[in-house]
């Protein structure tokens, strides 16, 4: 069954726990955590302090998407605030396999991203040692951008990839989700929705959540 992690970087950061708590009534799965450097992407967000504080908000696991130049320098950092899961950028990573030793060592799950442009064949030879693929559907650095629509075709190339391999990590999609895109996305394969405007943006987060729930829900 597909799952729901809503993005917090669209949430409203004076009152996270309840933010996370409007989701959780829902029945969201995961609380996906977006972390910026102003290096690999334009843009500037938080780190293992916020982590710590969604922590102590929830008992939902914590999927900390990593958009930053080195990560291997801040692993045991966000595993310390309570990362249940985290995902590195191949094209920000030059020894990937290290790297993901790396994070399972440290005894969380490890995920790799992929950018709009970088070819599901990246994956090939690092597949069988992740837990989780996550394809951006937008160029990574910002909320509230429109899905891009070539998306679908590298979401059915990583469904063909897994079952070539015969591996069994999770497809997550990240950018551009709302009632209008996640069904395609739905029957491409995907595994873990991420959205974020299109539920934390809404008057009613708690019902916008539900709404995207019963659409994922359906397989
Ligand atoms: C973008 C982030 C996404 C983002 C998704 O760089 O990785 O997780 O929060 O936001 P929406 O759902 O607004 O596209
Ligand atoms: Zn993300």
């Amino acid at each position: 069954m597909a799952q729901l992690a809503p993005s917090i970087l669209a949430a409203d950061f004076r009152n996270l726990s309840q933010q996370i708590r409007l989701v959780e009534m829902a029945g969201a799965d995961l609380i996906h955590c977006d972390i910026m450097d102003g290096h690999f992407v334009p843009n500037l967000t938080f780190g293992p302090l916020i982590i710590n504080a969604a922590r102590r908000a929830t008992e939902l696991p914590l999927d900390v998407h990593l958009m930053i130049t080195n990560p291997d320098n801040y692993l045991e950092d966000f595993v310390n605030a309570g990362a249940n899961s985290i995902i590195v950028h191949q094209e920000a990573v030059i020894h990937l396999n290290r790297t993901v030793q790396r994070i399972k060592e440290l005894g969380v799950k490890a995920g790799v991203a992929i950018n709009p442009s970088t070819p599901v064949d990246v994956l090939k030879d690092i597949a069988e040692y992740i837990d989780q693929v996550l394809i951006m559907s937008v160029n990574p650095g910002f909320g509230g951008q429109n899905f891009i629509p070539n998306s679908i075709r590298k979401i059915k190339e990583t469904v063909q990839l897994r079952k070539s391999l015969n591996v069994n990590f999770l497809i997550e999609v990240d950018g551009g989700i709302d009632n209008r895109t996640a069904k395609p996305i739905l029957e491409a394969g995907c595994d873990i929705f991420i959205s974020g405007s299109a539920i934390f943006k809404a008057d009613n987060i708690t019902a916008a959540a539900t709404e995207l729930l019963n659409i994922i829900k359906r397989r």
